[in-house]
């Protein structure tokens, strides 16, 4: 099977990286890909945006099968596309992947099929605001509807901060289209975690779990960021939430797919606030996590391809998924100053010293004049399985250490409270 891959960071190298396993898979292409999985296959120029382009790509090349990474061409509707034309796609139709495209339909759907979330109003213009608000204590959470690329929510301390906020969506347009409606929410407390799921639609399996730090600095300072770190299983996750997660949420989110006759095969990543042995759902993203998905696929010991391909063909039911009784953690490299701005281009040195029971992933690198640089806020995600949390830590911390360029930075608390 040739297989093709979109996007170009360490999600998508994690994903060529298990599908190289397969016995299935004969060649492995990725558009646009980078210096990571270079090793593995083809990379082609293209922008993972450009959905003719893409599809032109398919035909041409007589690709068998498309894994598509990130949000922004599912949201377009990219499976759609290439399905219609006879293609064969891992990843949700455009009108399925609007569960992360839109936060006011998400949260309608959640409302709807009675799957537990925050209380919201959903608003669309200033003026509607300022009433909509008024039903609101603080902290308050304003999310824009759509894409934002990780800066549409933000979470309001007082009355003075979400009005500023609300005209900077509303009136101002800063996030542009993705901000012209704004979701109000009610503030959670409790322990965040993500739930990442397989489903073609029909059957739902979840994979093991894990844990992203997500803030910049060390005891969960600073801004927001794709993500620092994860590591898999999620030392965190009180006991048994797992029926808990199936009876609550995993339950109706099936039952709402099918009464809103919603044709969802991919993975579903389902962000969740628990408290008190009870979860609610912050959002649903309709692919895989950066970097959840490094730390997870390291463990998966069944053929992904295999998996993809069921989800794909509406047969996940027909398919075993095993996953390996082992830990994984999961370090990015970042360039100094990131998630804000930082410098690119700086030569990364040092891969070659890393042991050998270390994977690394490749997420903001590129090639200049024969050098590997660093073209991106994620750099490198340093993984490593092991029989415990501790051992896996010791062992990317240590390859953290060989690898260098300027400005290079790294959490040091990856899995620990
Ligand atoms: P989202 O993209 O909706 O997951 O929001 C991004 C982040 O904002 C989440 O990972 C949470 O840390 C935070 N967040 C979102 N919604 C809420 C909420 N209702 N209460 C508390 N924190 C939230
Ligand atoms: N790590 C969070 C995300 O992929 O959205």
């Amino acid at each position: 099977m040739k297989v093709l891959v979109i996007g170009s960071g360490g999600r998508e190298h994690a994903i060529a990286y298990a599908l190289k396993k397969s016995k299935k898979v004969d060649e492995i292409h990725a558009i646009p890909g980078n210096p990571g999985i270079a090793a593995l296959g083809t990379c082609h120029n293209g922008s993972v945006e450009d959905l003719e382009g893409i599809l032109k790509f398919v035909e041409e090349h007589d690709i068998d099968f498309t894994v598509i990474g990130p949000e922004v061409p599912l949201c377009k509707g990219l499976a759609d596309l290439l399905e219609d034309h006879g293609h064969k796609v891992f990843g949700p139709r455009k009108f399925a992947a609007t569960l992360e495209g839109s936060k006011a339909f998400s949260k309608d759907f959640m409302a709807r099929h009675h799957i537990p979330t925050a209380a919201y109003k959903e608003v669309n213009t200033y003026d509607e605001a300022m009433i909509a608000l008024k039903e609101f204590s603080y902290p308050v959470v304003v999310k824009a509807d759509g894409l934002a690329a990780g800066k549409g929510v933000v979470i309001c301390e007082d009355e003075k901060m979400a009005k500023e906020t609300l005209k900077e969506m509303l009136v101002d347009g800063i996030l542009d289209g993705a901000g012209s409606k704004v979701v109000l929410e009610e503030f959670l407390t409790g322990f965040e975690c993500s739930l990442l799921c397989f489903t073609d639609g029909k059957t739902i399996v979840p994979m093991v779990s894990a844990k992203d730090h997500k803030q910049v600095y060390d005891g969960n300072k600073g801004p927001n960021t794709g993500g620092m770190g994860t590591v898999s299983p999620n030392p965190f996750l009180p006991e048994n939430m797992e029926e808990i997660f199936q009876k609550d949420i995993l339950n109706p989110f099936m039952e709402g797919l099918k009464k809103d006759h919603m044709d969802y095969r991919g993975v579903v990543f389902i962000g969740l606030m628990i408290e008190n042995n009870q979860a609610k759902v912050l959002e649903f993203n309709v692919r895989f996590g950066d970097p959840e998905t490094q730390s997870i696929l390291l463990r998966l010991d069944s053929d992904l391809f295999d998996i993809m391909y069921a989800v794909s063909t509406r047969s996940l039911d027909q398919v075993e998924v095993k996953w390996k009784d082992e830990h994984v953690a999961c370090l990015v490299l970042a360039s100094g100053g990131y998630p804000q701005s930082y410098a690119k281009g700086k030569v990364i040195t040092g891969l070659e010293k890393v042991d050998d029971d270390v994977v690394i992933f490749h997420a903001g690198t590129a090639m200049k004049d024969d050098n590997l640089v660093t073209s991106g806020g994620r750099v490198l995600n340093i993984c490593a399985l092991g029989s415990s949390l501790q051992e896996t830590r010791e062992k990317v911390y240590k390859a953290a250490k060989v690898i260098d360029f300027e400005g290079k930075y790294y959490r040091q608390d990856i899995g620990l409270r």
